[in-house]
């Protein structure tokens, strides 16, 4: 998959130089104001969905901040710690923006091919990683390629993960087209859904703005994962989407 490729080139060049004393690139390091204080959306009776984006923080973090923020919409990131670790000012960003982060491990590899302790360790690496650079430690885990195992779920339940899956899923990691991707996620999201993107895709992040349009335009609010499941969110339980009964 391009998003690990990716992850473990980065992880490779900066191995060795801690996070703290990397030099952000200019695009990075301009403030962004933080969102006006949270109101907890109630998806009971809004029409919910939750956008996430996996593998990165990618490099156009700062500009997908800028749309979501000018749509007034909060969403959900699952980076890689690897990733995370050579951009810490990716998260912080992130985080100071209003959005939520989780955990997708520390290198993305088939987590029931791991033994117990590798899990454990690429869980807790990641989240070391977000914590230092947000100040928050994140909870929710999306395992690579959405691959769990009843062990793996007794592991991630172990370390209090509640997982988080999706219902929505463009492969836009296969469709390089913003049209086609757009096209791919407003066809097949409902209330409650939770959709699976890639923001290190130059094509993602295009699709984005078109995203945000259609989907407002039919009455969607953009809430985290977190507020989307409220206190439904369950250690060691899979969340794939949270319908509306
Ligand atoms: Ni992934």
């Amino acid at each position: 998959m391009a998003g690990l490729s990716v992850a473990v080139a980065l992880g490779a060049r900066q191995a060795g130089t801690p996070a703290e004393t990397m030099t952000p690139v200019a695009a990075e390091t301009e403030r962004t104001r933080p969102l006006l204080p949270h109101t907890r959306p109630d998806c009971a009776v809004q029409k919910c969905v939750a956008l996430t984006f996996d593998d990165g923080p990618g490099p156009q973090t700062r500009a997908l901040l800028r749309m979501l923020r000018r749509a007034n919409a909060v969403a959900t990131w699952f980076p890689v710690g690897e990733v995370a670790a050579a951009h810490p000012e990716r998260l912080r960003a992130i985080a100071r923006a209003g959005h939520e982060i989780g955990n997708h491990s520390w290198s993305h590899p088939v987590l029931p091919r791991q033994g117990d302790l590798t899990v454990a360790g690429e869980i807790t690496r990641t989240a070391d990683v977000v914590e230092r650079a947000t100040g928050v430690r994140p909870r929710l885990v999306r395992p690579p390629y959405g691959a769990l195992s009843p062990r793996v779920r007794v592991a991630l339940k172990q370390l209090g993960a509640p997982i988080v899956l999706w219902d929505v899923d463009p492969l836009d990691w296969k469709y390089r087209d913003a049209d086609l991707v757009h096209r791919n996620v407003v066809d097949f999201v409902r209330p409650g859904s939770i959709v699976l993107l890639h923001d290190i895709h130059a094509s993602t992040v295009a699709a984005v703005p078109l995203i945000l349009a259609t989907l407002a335009a039919q009455g969607y609010t953009f809430v985290s994962v977190s507020d989307l499941f409220g206190t439904a969110l369950r250690a060691g339980r899979v969340h794939t989407d949270h319908a509306a009964a």
